[in-house]
């Protein structure tokens, strides 16, 4: 069976499929702003210790799981625990999956937009007010908002469909490189401007005195969206890895490499928001209004607003892939769907939910479920809970269910790779620390501890 599926073709390919998930506007519009409001190099501090202590041990459980068994969610659910009701796990991450999918791909939507604007030249020689305005009435369109979100979900079914290889790997090939070689430019330029160490002071001087167990439990959470643990979405492209990638080594470089990009957004944006005497801003006012009014002022004005948005475009479209990977290959293994009609599937339900999430701007914004917008409560159910919920299902699944002889032998590739000496605290942090940091983050999540905090 594992013979016919499809594989990632090269190392590098998985790798950069699965660093292309972990980054994106999680990368680019939160991080930077969370971190240089919240204690900058301090916050790095509790950042880097969260990726290390919790994210790792749980992309490792993922990884486990998915390359152990070349299934599914589902399917390898039920081979890890035949006879049990623990694949009915897996229903929890497709749900989040589509849920993140849906309002992702709004935003997704507002970057083809002015990735459109920009390109037709429509985004320079306004006011400040005027950007404040021109986002304001482009969310409150329904018509616009939806159509974009809808093209969106287009593009990404294109390249569902030509699957793993073709579509999937060369993309990422693709895409990937790119979009760390426009960081680099960009922050070659705005290391030039007089801003520049006001950015980086902004960014990482430590401010021990913002610190507080808020703070550090907001760290965690942003861990883990960042590196898209807790939905199954590692677990089903490791079911893609060949047998002989290292599971500890991937694991090491996607968590380096997404923590890469998102101390790198904040060297390109900061110097530039402060160089233009700018207030910082993290989401869509950062990125729909600050930052195109700060473009339009530089020299090459139009390069630098097309190279921006065409960087979110790639962070954000080879995550959404990757979370849609998560049901298509759901429905063609468990109801042997053609992989056409699971594509087809997944981008209808996507546009379905994606239209209600694109609407709470405009015809829905009064239209609220426990006082939050169809959008906010999709971003908030699937990350403050669904997500904490399965990293903790993760690794307790691994650290204290499934068999030690299969956990060790996809560790270590069947005894072939050299056991590293980091085994035993990864395996610490997968039974003991990672689910309880979790745990106490999805309480947080749910608002257990505002009076405490
Ligand atoms: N990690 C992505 C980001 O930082 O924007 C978001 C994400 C992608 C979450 C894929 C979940 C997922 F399955």
């Amino acid at each position: 069976m594992s013979n016919e599926r499809a594989q990632f073709v090269t190392r590098i390919g998985a790798i950069a499929a699965t660093v292309g998930s972990a980054v994106g506007l999680g990368n680019i519009w939160r991080f930077p702003y969370e971190a240089g409001k919240n204690g900058g190099g301090a916050f790095l501090l509790i950042y880097i210790g969260c990726v290390l202590l919790v994210g790792i041990p749980v992309v490792v459980s993922e990884f486990i799981i998915g390359r152990g068994t070349h299934k599914n969610v589902a399917g390898a659910l039920k081979q890890l625990a035949p006879g049990t009701k623990w694949h009915w796990m897996s229903y929890m991450g497709i749900l989040a999956s589509l849920m993140i999918l849906s309002f992702y791909s709004v935003v997704c939507g507002w970057i083809i937009e002015y990735l459109f604007q920009a390109v037709s030249g429509n985004l320079s020689g306004h006011s400040a007010q005027d950007y404040t305005n021109m986002f304001n009435a482009f969310v409150a369109n329904p018509w616009r908002t939806v159509m974009w979100t809808v093209l969106f979900l287009c593009i990404n079914f294109l390249v569902l469909r030509r699957g793993i290889k073709k579509g999937i790997e060369k993309v990422a090939n693709f895409m990937m490189p790119v979009l760390f070689v426009i960081l680099l430019v960009f922050i070659a330029y705005a290391l030039t401007l007089p801003g520049a160490t006001k950015g980086l002071k902004f960014l990482f001087f430590p401010d021990f005195s913002h610190l507080s167990p808020k703070v550090a439990i907001g760290a965690m959470g942003q861990a883990f969206f960042s590196l898209s643990v807790g939905l199954s979405c590692l677990l089903t492209y490791a079911s893609y890895f060949k047998d002989s990638d290292s599971l500890a080594k991937n694991a090491t470089i996607v968590a380096v490499l997404d923590t890469l990009v998102a101390i790198l957004s904040g060297i390109m944006i900061f110097p530039v928001v402060f160089s233009f005497g700018m207030e910082p801003e993290a989401g869509p006012k950062l990125v729909f209004e600050i930052l195109p009014n700060i473009f339009q002022q530089l020299p090459c004005a139009y390069l630098w607003s097309v190279m921006f948005f065409l960087l979110l475009f790639f962070a954000s479209i080879t995550s959404t892939i990757s979370m849609s990977e998560i049901s298509i290959t759901f429905m063609v293994e468990e109801h042997q769907l053609s992989r056409k009609k699971a594509t087809l599937l997944n981008t209808g339900i996507g546009i379905a939910f994606g239209t209600l999430c694109a609407l709470s701007f405009s015809v829905l914004s009064d239209f609220t479920i426990f006082g939050k917008t169809i959008f906010d409560l999709f971003d908030f159910v699937s990350s403050n809970i669904l997500l904490p919920l399965g990293g903790v299902f993760f690794a307790w699944f691994v650290g204290w269910y499934v068999d030690k002889k299969f956990v060790d032998n996809e560790l270590t590739n069947h005894g072939t790779t050299k056991v590293s000496i980091w085994r035993r605290p990864l395996f610490f942090c997968i039974r003991y620390f990672a689910p309880i940091a979790i745990i106490i983050i999805f309480l947080y999540g749910l608002g257990l501890f505002d009076t405490f905090l």
